[in-house]
């Protein structure tokens, strides 16, 4: 069988392997798929050395998604945007390709559960790398405005100005935000590792807003639970977004789009 592996530095909570063992059975391809623990010091080494001895496809996360945008000698227009790549493998020329499946990720799930980008109004909260790469395929899919607001103002105007040429997209402080309700809130903040919650007013949500937070766990998330206190509709958290983008890799490296709604049921069910 063909084999696939997720870099990181720590690994050990990756749920990638499982993920895409579910999506081997489910297509029938031979792909096996593991984690790696990887030193800081010998990233690019590792890389290189998997793609030699015949390895066919790589997912990388974190703290290293920067330094495979820039081993990478192809980048898909996500990616390049992005600043930051996710998914590696050989093309036919065996050149190095970077792929970032973490917007499009986001995007189906966001379809999946009848959210449309289609002509939508988002605020974005947090000016990161995890919001940097969903900016291109929000624009992408068809979002007619999208407001970035974070605890440092001036990195949502810089992050705005770099995504401007591709739709209307501002940035500003918390305290600017336009308490008016917006069709998509998404929290990209990574405030809720601290069980922290960015200080937003209220009257953006409204109950048709979808309120998304872009992380997940066991119990629910503190942006999510402010969001159905806040009256919100549909509230969904970043489990689907995960499932969704390691489809994505894996359509790409296999050709073949796994379906994902059976395998987010059995990730979120070993959560609790
Ligand atoms: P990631 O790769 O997860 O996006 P990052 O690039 O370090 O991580 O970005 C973290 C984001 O969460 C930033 O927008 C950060 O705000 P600042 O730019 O002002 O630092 C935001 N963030 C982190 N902790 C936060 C908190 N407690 N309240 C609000 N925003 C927070």
């Amino acid at each position: 069988s063909d084999r696939y592996a997720v870099f990181g530095n720590p690994i050990n909570h990756s749920k990638s392997p499982q993920i895409h063992a579910a999506f081997a059975v489910q297509t029938g391809e031979a792909v096996e798929y593991s984690a790696q623990c990887i030193d800081e010091d010998q990233f690019e080494a590792s890389v290189e050395a998997f793609f030699r001895e015949g390895g066919k496809g790589l997912n990388i996360t974190v703290p290293f998604k920067q330094r495979a945008w820039t081993m990478a000698q192809w980048r898909s227009p996500a990616a390049e945007r992005a600043g930051a790549v996710n998914t590696l493998y050989m093309n036919e020329q065996g050149q190095l390709c970077g792929d970032n499946t973490d917007g499009i990720g986001l995007v189906c799930d966001l379809e999946n559960h009848r959210t449309r980008l289609q002509g939508a109004r988002v605020l974005i909260l947090g000016a990161g790398g995890a919001v940097r790469g969903v900016l291109e395929p929000f624009l992408s899919a068809g979002a007619a405005q999208i407001v970035i607001a974070n605890r440092t103002a001036s990195k949502a105007h810089e992050l705005a100005q770099a995504f401007g040429d591709l739709g209307v997209v501002s940035g500003c402080g918390f305290k600017e935000i336009d308490p008016a309700p917006f069709d998509l809130v998404l929290n990209g903040t990574s405030a809720s590792l601290q069980g922290d919650l960015p200080p937003i007013p209220v009257d953006v949500v409204a109950r048709r807003t979808t309120c998304y937070d872009m992380m997940y766990g066991a119990k629910q998330t503190p942006f999510c639970a402010w969001s159905a206190a806040a009256g919100s509709g549909k509230v969904m958290d970043g489990l689907g977004m995960l499932v969704e983008q390691a489809a994505e890799s894996f359509r790409i490296w296999r050709g073949v789009k796994p379906q994902t709604a059976e395998v987010i049921e059995v990730i979120r069910r070993q959560l609790s």
